[in-house]
């Protein structure tokens, strides 16, 4: 569909998430983007598995199918590379001087990256915090230059260039799922924060410092995981188990005590809580220059899931809450009740569409 009547420029920010494609076109608005439209697919629970590069040309139709019903006015595309399929890590680096610190970036990725440096785009950012320099020296003793590193291999880049060229879109960048995830749910706040992402299939982990992804995580967990255990469990059809998930969530049982899940459910998230517990080490232990998490923001589909913020906040001792990535883009107020039964499912897609805002 599609809100203005003018032609009206702007970026389409597109999300190849495994529970369906979601698509927004922004125009640019003081940063803050205008909604022009958006659109999406959704797909059934056997698809969900599926990689779209996989096949690029029932990707690309689909995709032109879905601009063309919400009648987007522009090619120029912003898209995310899955987390899963690149490298990310802050790095520390002995200090060395402004032109020599590409060679030294690049020496650290070959001993850290699975891959032929040929075969990837690195892609680094000097860190600069402010207490820095003060907490670097109790650890290493001396100055070190901080730096995040990302890698994505070439050949998966090409994928989705050539599905979005074959879908009549120019990508004019094409970047992780963490930077938009932060854009949409964080914002410019520099809180530390952690986001969990949970889509159909995977959840992201990523602690956040100052906006700047310090330690990201993915397991294989998501919504279709919890629908999977309610229709099993209760020998019905996925749909109905679909629609007891989004009703019920992981609300106690009547009977059981106080906080206590479903054992239905607990044994599917069980997993993503010890990943986070194990993130939290990994982030105390790893990161010299991060602070200690202030909240935590749950994202994407999955994290819809009535009574899992309340779950989270009480695991960690850290107020949770579903974030709202639509708080970041200008719309009439009519459309509110309609965009927000999207929860925060479209929050790659808006913070894709929001980085040339
Ligand atoms: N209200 C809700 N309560 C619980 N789950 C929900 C709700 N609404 C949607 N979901 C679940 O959200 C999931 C889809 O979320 P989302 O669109 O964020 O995933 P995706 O980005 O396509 O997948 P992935 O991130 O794994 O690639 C589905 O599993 C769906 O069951
Ligand atoms: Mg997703």
């Amino acid at each position: 569909m599609s809100i203005f009547k003018r032609k009206q420029k702007g970026h389409i920010g597109i999300d190849f998430g495994a529970g369906g494609i979601k698509i927004i076109q922004l125009q640019p608005g003081d940063g803050r983007g205008n909604l022009f439209t958006y659109g999406f697919s959704e797909r059934t629970p056997e698809e969900m598995g599926v990689d779209y590069i996989e096949n690029p040309e029932a990707t690309a139709a689909l995709l032109k199918t879905i601009c063309s019903k919400a009648r987007t006015t522009t090619t120029s595309a912003v898209a995310a590379l899955p987390i899963p399929t690149v490298f990310s890590a802050v790095l520390s680096i002995a200090p060395v001087p402004k032109k020599e610190l590409a060679k030294a970036v690049e020496w650290e990725a070959k001993k850290l990256i699975p891959l032929p440096l040929e075969e990837v785009t690195l892609d680094f950012k000097e860190l600069r915090f402010p207490d820095e320099e003060t907490t670097a020296k109790k650890t290493f003793g001396e100055k070190q230059i901080s730096v995040l590193l990302t890698a994505a291999p070439k050949s998966v880049i090409d994928k989705y260039v050539a599905i979005a060229k074959a879908a009549g879109l120019t990508l004019t960048s094409l970047e992780t799922e963490a930077f938009a995830l932060i854009r949409a749910m964080v914002g410019v706040d520099p809180a530390p924060v952690i986001i969990v992402d949970m889509g159909a299939v995977r959840s992201n982990i990523l602690f956040v410092d100052r906006g700047i992804p310090m330690l990201i995580r993915s397991v294989e967990i998501g919504g279709k995981k919890c629908t999977e255990a309610i229709a099993s469990a209760l020998s019905i059809d996925m749909n109905r188990a679909e629609a007891m998930k989004r009703d019920l969530g992981i609300a106690p049982l009547p009977g059981s005590a106080p906080g206590q899940m479903p054992t239905l459910l607990k044994d599917v998230l069980t997993p993503l809580l010890n990943e986070m517990k194990y993130s939290f080490n990994v982030y105390r232990t790893r990161s010299v220059i991060a602070r200690p998490p202030e909240k935590i923001i749950l994202s994407g589909g999955g994290a819809g899931l009535p009574g899992l913020s309340e779950l989270i906040t009480s695991e960690f001792n850290i107020k949770s809450f579903l974030g709202n990535p639509w708080e970041r883009v200008n719309f009439q107020d009519d459309l509110i009740p309609l965009l927000y039964t999207f929860g925060s499912r479209f929050a790659v897609a808006i913070g894709l569409a929001l980085r040339n805002a």
